[in-house]
């Protein structure tokens, strides 16, 4: 008897998104079909092919099936096309949007360099070699979802835009506990991020990571000033293993720490909630720039579609499979062109997606 079968719903997007996804479901059926998993897939639109086709980035339709799903495949969204609207209606809010209704607090990062990437990255092969961290970044809070937010004329006749960083206990301590059980899997080191010396509501967030810690004894917390930590990142970056922090530094550290990896097109993550729902993702966005012409590496979504399996899927196994195919078709010398080096052919989004099905 086969299992209960599973609802994964697919959200191409914009720009490279629809690319990229279309490589990612291959493998995504691939290897369904040699593990035996029960998947059922469908696709719904997001972001600006949603305003395109019904006038908003999250339409309701896509949003039922969102919160029906086992787990939810997104490509990227945005692009210049739509950069022109209002704040509410942009494409972005397509993907905040469905962050806040699901409810994904919890966002997973990992950025691990390949050995055979090493020299694909801007810093020395020696300061990158072998590492692999794991950001934490709180996602359905912070400055990002903050009220009140707006652009008003300010007592001086004068327009202001404000944004309200604030964060509640109950919001700190659930990413903590994501973070320190996620350290007490790994070598049991976090680094709590905040800017606890200017701002008010991350000195709250410093407290309550030191109040977790002695529920995790195991683990060693250490705290740094996201500047300082930016500058670490760069500086030594293997002196981290688990770092966790609010919305907006882990969007911005997270950015910083793919380029320790060698390119941004090889970073997955996944957006969890409470009941291990979640939403998995490139890091990357849209890149209009590329989109169309085949460059864009799919290799961070295909590597996504392996955290979904084991996150939401419980198929440990076969996720497996798909992240080590992925190391064998680098270790055969495949390379889209964000991680070629100086000489090197670069290959098709499609052709490193035959290369990953073939190697499954
Ligand atoms: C990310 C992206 C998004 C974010 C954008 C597209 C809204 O940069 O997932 O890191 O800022 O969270
Ligand atoms: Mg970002």
């Amino acid at each position: 008897m086969s299992a209960a079968e599973q609802n994964v719903l697919i959200l191409p997007g914009d720009g490279i998104g629809p690319e990229i996804i279309e490589q990612a479901e291959r493998v995504l059926r691939t290897v369904a079909d040699k593990e035996q998993l029960n998947l059922n897939l469908d696709h719904a639109l997001v972001g600006g092919a949603a305003i395109d086709a019904t006038g908003g980035p999250l339409p309701a339709e896509t949003l039922a099936k969102a919160k029906a799903a086992d787990a939810v495949l997104l490509g990227a969204v945005g692009g210049p096309k739509w950069d022109g609207l209002e704040m509410a209606r942009r494409p972005e809010k397509g993907l905040l949007g469905l962050r806040s209704e699901l409810g994904l607090f919890g966002n997973l990062r990992p950025a691990i360099l390949y050995p055979q990437l090493a020299s694909a990255s801007t810093l020395k092969p020696e300061v990158v070699a072998g590492l692999d961290l794991l950001i934490v970044r709180e996602l359905t809070g912070g400055i990002y979802f903050g009220e009140p937010r707006g652009e008003h004329i300010n007592a001086n006749g004068e327009r202001e835009g404000f944004n309200t960083y604030r964060y509640a206990e109950s919001e700190i301590r659930r990413i903590g506990r994501v973070a320190f059980e996620a350290a007490q899997k790994r070598n049991k080191r976090l680094c709590s991020v905040d800017k606890a010396n200017v701002l008010e509501v991350t000195v709250l967030w410093r407290n309550i990571m030191n109040d977790l810690a002695k529920e995790y004894p195991d683990v060693e917390l250490s705290h740094l000033y996201v500047d300082n930590a930016a500058m670490q990142l760069v500086r030594a970056p293997k002196q981290f293993d688990v770092m966790v922090t609010g919305n907006m530094f882990g969007d911005i550290l997270s950015d910083c720490a793919a380029m320790l990896t060698g390119s941004i097109g090889m970073l997955p993550s996944a957006s969890l909630n409470e009941n291990g729902q979640g939403m998995y993702e490139p890091i990357h966005g849209s890149a209009p720039d590329i989109a169309g012409t085949g460059k864009a590496n799919p290799l961070a979504t295909i590597l996504s579609v392996a955290m979904m399996l084991r996150y939401s899927l419980d198929a440990a196994t076969a996720a497996q499979r798909i992240e080590d195919a992925v190391s064998r078709v680098l270790d055969q010398g495949l390379r889209t062109a964000d991680i070629a080096s100086q000489g090197e052919t670069a290959v098709s989004t499609q052709a490193m997606g035959d290369a990953v099905v073939a190697a499954l």
